[in-house]
């Protein structure tokens, strides 16, 4: 079978990987797969249904059976807008928390896989390089100072209306890449043969144009 081709990128919270892997799906008339935003919708499920967020075997069950749709740049979650619900730092950490049981890794790579369609996939998250889809065409890291992931999250929650504070966002931040990080199952790591971008200094155009410039050559 010949599968779609997978521009998988990966980073940590902020580094841009959202904004840079919908550009680059849209130059290249791409599908585009958002994974964070599945575990942001299981944070908040799970919130909603006061479920521990150590209790691995009851999320997965929850992920299972959790009804996501994305229609015209919106979240549905059991046919509730859940767009801008999902987007607040307290569901970016809880997402990090419950992001670390195996159970709910394996509920949602299913629906990960079926992003793959044709003419092809950008996919951002933290293990798309790594454990999703560990045959794409191109695997990039993008990353970033902390300082300069905290700054960009903060303008962008504000421009939502979305209340922040950059101090606990940097403390929030360096909690989320940790755990992230050394997690046992699927950490965030650099792939083999994955191009690492760091974008502190770079804008939004040069990091998708470098994107772009690889996967065409
Ligand atoms: O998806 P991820 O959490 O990695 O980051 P994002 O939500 O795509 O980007 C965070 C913010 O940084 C957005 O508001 C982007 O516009 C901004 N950004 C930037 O200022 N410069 C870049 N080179 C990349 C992103
Ligand atoms: O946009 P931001 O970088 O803040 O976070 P996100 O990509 O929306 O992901 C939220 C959380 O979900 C992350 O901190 C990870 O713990 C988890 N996640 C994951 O474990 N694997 C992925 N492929 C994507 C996100």
């Amino acid at each position: 079978m010949n599968l779609a081709p997978v521009i998988a990128i990966d980073g940590p919270t902020a580094s841009g990987k959202g904004t840079v892997a919908s550009l680059v799906a849209e130059k290249l008339g791409f599908h585009y797969l958002d994974s964070g935003a599945l575990y942001r919708l299981v944070a908040l499920g799970s919130q909603k249904a006061a479920i521990d967020p150590e209790n691995g075997p009851e999320l997965g069950f929850l992920a299972q059976k959790m009804l996501i749709s994305f229609k015209n740049g919106r979240v549905l979650l059991n046919a509730e807008d859940v767009t801008e619900a999902i987007r607040t730092e307290e569901v970016g950490l809880r997402a990090s928390k419950i992001a670390v049981h195996p159970e709910v890794r394996d509920a949602l790579v299913a629906v990960q896989h079926g992003f793959r369609r044709s003419p092809g996939l950008v996919a951002d998250g933290r293990d798309m390089a790594t454990v999703i889809f560990p045959d794409a065409t191109l695997k990039v890291f993008l990353t970033a100072t902390v300082l300069a992931r905290s700054e960009r999250r903060h303008k962008q929650l504000i421009a939502k209306g979305i209340p922040a504070k950059l101090v606990n966002l940097l403390s929030d931040l360096e909690e989320r890449d940790a755990r992230d990080s050394s997690r046992g199952t699927a950490p965030l790591a650099v792939a083999e043969g994955a191009k690492v971008l760091e974008t502190s200094e770079l804008s939004i155009d040069q990091a998708v144009q470098a994107v772009l410039g690889w996967y065409q050559t």
